[in-house]
């Protein structure tokens, strides 16, 4: 075909594929969509393996499939949705490997913080969740920046878990709860003369744990996506997954396409109704 021919023949394979998301977007929405999607991000490594390539193309690959997960969450309409890319469990691969990932999530962060870049002109906000102190400096300062330019973005929201482990947040919150109400009962007892607190007042209680977990700012998962045939929640998000979809897929994080998301929304829709049951019956 000469380069006429392809120009045509492409823009009209494009606005075919734009034509048939649409639709499918439609098809979806009739029954109840997501209002916070989760995905536990794994099989890069092992994609790499199987396709002998170097372990950093695998997650290359992988952010490329965060990036195309985004976008169609975004088209659907999905508000909330939470990425695990790193646990604090990983400090402990191989220093080359942590090294080499921390690279790439400075390079990404860089490329996000540009004006064009894909969060900034959907209007997404981007938090990070977890100890971020444990991060190289140069990634806390990037990864700060994005936050704070995306703060006032309120379209969608994406949270991407770096440093995070379940365990380690409930831990965090309770510390954070406890902090709070001995300072509440000392200024109560200095006011009111006492060196007696009401005992009552150190009860640390679930609302008070809810504040201070560093997911608060989302609603709970409706759906939890794990890739490459895991069954484990490792360590993410257990506190907020009791009532979750959980989506177990055979695909390795970077093969995860549109067919898969649309399959997990699918089955999420199936069984949304008996999970609303449950939830109300609390
Ligand atoms: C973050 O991790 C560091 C190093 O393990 C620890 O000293 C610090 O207390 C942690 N911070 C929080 C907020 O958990
Ligand atoms: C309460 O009083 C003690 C000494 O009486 C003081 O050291 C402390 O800072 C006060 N705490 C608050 C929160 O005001």
């Amino acid at each position: 075909m000469d380069g006429l021919g392809d120009g045509v023949f492409s823009k009209v394979y494009v606005s075919i594929c734009n034509f048939l998301r649409k639709l499918l977007w439609a098809i979806l929405a009739v029954g109840p969509i997501p209002n916070h999607v989760a995905v536990i991000m794994d099989g890069n490594r092992r994609f790499a393996r199987t396709r002998k390539l170097e372990k950093e193309y695998g997650h290359r690959f992988g952010f490329l499939s965060l990036i195309s997960t985004l976008r169609n969450c975004y088209e659907l309409g999905i508000k909330y949705v939470t990425v695990y890319a790193f646990s604090i469990d990983n400090f402990k691969r191989k220093p080359d490997e942590v090294g080499g990932l921390m690279e790439l999530l400075q390079e990404k962060l860089e490329d996000a913080l540009k004006e064009e870049s894909f969060i900034k002109t959907c209007g997404i906000k981007v938090l990070f969740v977890g100890n971020l102190s444990l991060l190289p400096e140069q990634v806390q300062d990037s990864a700060k920046k994005l936050m704070e330019e995306t703060a006032h973005n309120t379209r969608a929201i994406l949270s991407v878990c770096v440093c995070y482990t379940s365990t380690d947040e409930i831990a965090h919150a309770v510390q954070e709860a406890c902090d709070e109400n001995r300072l509440i009962c000392t200024m109560r007892c200095n006011s009111s003369g006492t060196n007696k607190g009401n005992s009552d007042e150190f009860l640390v209680t679930l609302a008070d744990l809810e504040k201070h977990m560093y997911m608060a700012h989302c609603p709970d998962p409706d759906i939890l996506i794990r890739t490459s045939g895991e069954t484990r929640l490792s360590n993410f998000l257990l506190w907020q997954s009791c009532f979750c979809y959980l989506h177990i897929t055979k695909a390795l994080w970077p093969e995860f396409s549109l067919r898969h998301l649309v399959w997990a929304i699918l089955e999420y829709q199936r069984v949304q109704p008996y999970l609303e049951k449950m939830k109300k019956k609390l």
